[in-house]
């Protein structure tokens, strides 16, 4: 399928490096309202430019829009487009409210377009392992997932300095504005709403607890920058997601089920391990003794207990960048791109990518939003991936 990329920044060098993983997409040409950013993105990409994002969405030859710009502008590009005739994969979130979320999807729907939102990694190897642990029943029934999504001080670091592989700053001004919730629930978010459906109820927590940044703030001052939100689910699950720039860096899942609990350890990085243990929380291992010695060694060892039986990922050869983001940023925009080919159900449909975006917009700002929150979006079970 010929797609286009909008937004030529810091993550587009990602979909570039991770395109090579999938011969299936073909890039008719780019086109960002910085123009020298776009010309410096070209050159090294060696892709060619779209005078305009009118011309871009005028050529015949693109199907699928990649929106890649700030979230600030995820509504107007993604709209524009889907007015043009094109499908739309936008980075997260879908949209900055949920109705103009609501209406995205509504459009798209009108014309029979697809539209679906990043982040993909429910598409990744360690979630595709721990998806299917849970639905062989390895944990018994699943009744709490913790999941963390903790980046640490990154605003103390030498943040300046980070630039993307074509010399993007890393946006740390937009990121501390959007917030650090509303960046980072999504990964874990779409695991939760992936293995256990939509979420009926939210109870969220979010509060700012640095003012300093080390940039000059926005007019309204930074968003949050830390949030704990509980969510139920139909089923009867309850996860516990926190996001913040505050505590030690930590991407950890924890799923417990009445038979054994699991572990992922970097929601980040795709082919994570994957721990099995048992409802006790003791290893599990094939290895004879290889429990008793890890349950001893524990004992000695700060901080949590992880290692247990790992669980086998399938294999990949796909080229990820390096920490922290271990992800095939493009196998989302792929596999949605297939499923529009094979006339397939979408591997996240736009009801999902709508809920998942509410449920972060809620997250974000909770003090917004009514104590216990109805979510008003939701969508039906995902199609099963291979
Ligand atoms: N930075 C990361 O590590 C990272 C990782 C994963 C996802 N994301 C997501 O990717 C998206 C982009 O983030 P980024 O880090 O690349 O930001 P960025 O600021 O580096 O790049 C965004 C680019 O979009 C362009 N742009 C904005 N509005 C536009 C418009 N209306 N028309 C044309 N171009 C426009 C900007 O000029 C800029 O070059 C965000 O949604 C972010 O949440 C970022």
């Amino acid at each position: 399928m010929k797609i286009a990329i909008v937004g030529c920044g810091y993550v587009a060098d990602y979909y570039m490096l991770t395109l090579r993983n999938h011969p299936d997409l073909a890039l008719a040409g780019v086109y960002d309202r910085r123009s020298e950013r776009m010309k410096v993105f070209a050159s090294f990409h060696k892709v060619p430019v779209y005078p305009s994002l009118a011309a871009l969405l005028e050529d015949p030859e693109v199907e699928m829009v990649l929106n890649l710009t700030n979230p600030g502008s995820h509504y107007d590009v993604s709209k524009a487009a889907l007015e043009s005739g094109k499908h739309v994969y936008s980075e997260k979130p879908l949209a900055m409210s949920v109705e103009d979320g609501e209406d995205l999807v509504r459009i798209a729907h009108a014309r029979g377009l697809a539209i679906t939102a990043a982040p993909c990694s429910i598409l990744g190897e360690a979630a595709l392992a721990a998806g299917q642990a849970i639905r062989d029943g390895r944990l018994g029934q699943v009744r709490l997932a913790y999941a963390e999504m903790e980046d640490s001080m990154v605003f103390r670091e030498h943040f300046r300095d980070w630039h993307s592989p074509s010399g993007a700053p890393w946006p740390a001004h937009d990121e501390f504005a959007v917030g650090c919730t509303l960046e980072h629930a999504g990964y874990y978010l779409t695991w939760l709403c992936a293995f256990f459906g939509p979420a009926t109820e939210v109870t969220a927590f979010s509060a700012r607890l640095f003012d300093e940044k080390n940039l000059p703030s926005p007019p309204g001052g930074w968003a949050g920058d830390f949030s704990v939100t509980c969510l139920r689910f139909g089923g009867g699950v309850v996860a516990r997601l926190t996001c913040g720039l505050a505590a030690p860096r930590d991407r950890s899942l924890h799923v417990v089920g009445t038979e054994g609990t699991m572990t992922v350890t970097d929601g980040w990085n795709y082919r994570s391990g994957v721990w099995l243990r048992d409802a006790e929380g003791r290893p599990r291992s094939r290895i004879p003794k290889l429990p008793q010695a890890i349950g001893r060694l524990e004992r000695y060892l700060p901080g949590r207990h992880w290692l247990g039986e790992r669980l086998a990922l399938r294999p990949s050869a796909a080229i990820t960048p390096g920490f922290p983001s271990r992800m095939d940023f493009s196998r989302g925009p792929a596999a949605t791109a297939r499923a529009l080919k094979q006339g397939r159900d979408l591997p996240m449909p736009a009801d999902f990518a709508l809920h998942i975006t509410e449920l972060a917009l809620v997250a974000q700002d909770a003090g917004r939003f009514p104590s216990p929150y109805k979510p008003r979006s939701s969508f039906s079970s995902l199609p099963l991936l291979d």
